[in-house]
């Protein structure tokens, strides 16, 4: 490594709710390459406007040392890369490393001597050694740690979410050696207001990050355990919680579906290694099974509420609000809510679908479902407030229950309305 934050010019690989932010930042202060390989995305960015709704176009303006390519060249005047592709699973719930070493071998081509690769994906500990590593090295003809270094920080903000930004929230940062660990975290320091963490290794950083999300995804699987028992004893499970949470250590965690490309997906990158090295997770796997299974539990307690006020479930409109994977954001990766509507299906249910926050498009594509632009009104059999979107927060119980027939069931899964309010809660 032979040069200091100041002559640093970063490419930042993939400009996703990830990648974006940081460049935008980033390129407030330092010339930094946005580079990705998905052309529309590039020309929404260099128009201006990100999709993703997370960096307004003010603030895209603000980065007038940004630029955008998806050409390898481009690449070759840069000195620090920094990696965040998407790391998704498979269909047989296995890391699907593909976007890392197609990144990693671009990278690759244009790497030089003293040069630092900085991965932020979300990986299992080992990842950023055991495969990028051997990429780099293949692609480029360099040698780790003596020609060019490795760092990773992972990233943690929350889609949607205002106030906990890239730059507020304390960072995790690592190198493969120790000055390019102080490099590393002296480059995030420069632009993270709320400080940085220096990890004592990459692997450490690594597992630091896949243990957030699966200690999340193990604790809502445990709540969501708590609320099938407390249905069937006929206790409100709100109610328990906010009892429960008076106590000082009572965390709160609340029942739902488990969606998105993080939670639900990070876990299996974990029992994945666990697996490798001769362990069989037990607890995660368990959380992951319960959270899996939550829209077909959803549907079942509909159904039999349905039942019971004597509406035919064959035939039915069933009106399901929220499509996303969480409120108050346009991203509908990895949304459980099609697990309902899958589910609702699978007993002969008409589904409307509505969601303020999609583009319909993007709803046919992933999941061909055609959402409605708006619900009838006194048209259906039952409701599903399945994303507690401020918009479903305004109409409130009368509003929602306008979409019902006279004999509906209003099924409040996100305790947006008073317990009351609902037939059904989960
Ligand atoms: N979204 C989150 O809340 C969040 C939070 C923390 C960590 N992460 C992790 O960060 C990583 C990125 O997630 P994201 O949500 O930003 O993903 P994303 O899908 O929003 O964006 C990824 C971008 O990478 C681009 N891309 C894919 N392959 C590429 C390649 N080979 N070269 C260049 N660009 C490529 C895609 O076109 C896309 O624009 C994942 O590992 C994820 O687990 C995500």
């Amino acid at each position: 490594m032979n040069f200091t934050t100041h002559d640093t010019r970063i490419a930042i690989l993939g400009l996703g709710y990830v990648g974006l932010p940081l460049a935008a930042e980033f390129g407030k202060h330092l010339s930094t390459l946005g580079f990705d390989i998905n052309k529309a995305r590039l020309e929404e960015l260099q128009g201006g406007f990100d999709s993703t709704l997370e960096v307004s176009n003010e603030e895209l303006e603000q980065a007038s040392l940004l630029t955008y390519s998806a050409e390898i060249d481009a690449l070759k005047s840069c000195n620090v890369f920094i990696v965040t592709v998407p790391t998704p699973i498979n269909e047989h719930k296995q890391p699907d490393l593909t976007p890392l070493l197609k990144a990693s071998a671009v990278i690759g081509k244009a790497l030089k001597q003293g040069d630092v690769v900085i991965y932020e994906s979300t990986v299992y500990p080992g990842a950023t050694e055991e495969e990028c590593v051997p990429v780099l090295e293949r692609e480029s003809g360099l040698v780790f740690n003596k020609d060019f270094y490795c760092g990773y920080s992972p990233e943690r903000i929350n889609p949607g979410d205002k106030e906990h930004r890239v730059t507020s929230i304390l960072k995790v940062t690592s190198g493969s050696t120790p000055a390019v660990a102080d490099f590393v975290d002296n480059l995030y320091r420069s632009i993270i207001t709320a400080g940085t963490y220096k990890a004592s290794s990459i692997k450490v950083a690594e597992a630091a990050k896949v243990i957030e999300n699966t200690q999340r995804d193990v604790n809502i699987g445990l709540i969501n355990e708590l609320a099938v028992i407390f249905n069937k004893l006929d206790i409100d499970t709100e109610e328990v919680l906010k009892a429960a949470g008076t106590k000082w250590n009572f965390l709160p965690f609340r029942p739902g579906l488990v969606g998105g490309h993080c939670i639900g997906v990070d876990p299996y990158y974990l029992t994945h290694k666990a697996q490798s090295v001769g362990y069989h997770p037990e607890i995660i796997l368990a959380g992951r099974r319960l959270n899996d299974g939550m829209g077909a539990y959803v549907v079942s307690q509909l159904v039999k509420s349905m039942l019971k006020k004597r509406i035919q479930v064959d035939g039915a409109r069933v009106l399901v609000l929220g499509l996303t994977f969480k409120e108050d954001c346009p991203d509908l990766r990895n949304t459980k809510v099609v697990d309902i509507v899958g589910e609702l299906s699978d007993y002969g249910i008409n589904v409307d679908c509505y969601d303020p926050w999609i583009n319909a498009a993007d709803a046919e594509h992933e999941y061909n479902i055609t959402p409605v632009s708006v619900p009838d009104q006194g048209a259906y059999d039952a409701v599903i407030i399945a994303v507690a979107h401020k918009q479903f927060k305004e109409m409130g119980a009368e509003g929602i229950r306008a979409f019902g027939k006279p004999e509906h069931v209003l099924y409040d899964l996100k305790y947006i309305l008073p317990a009351d309010a609902a037939d059904l809660r989960l």
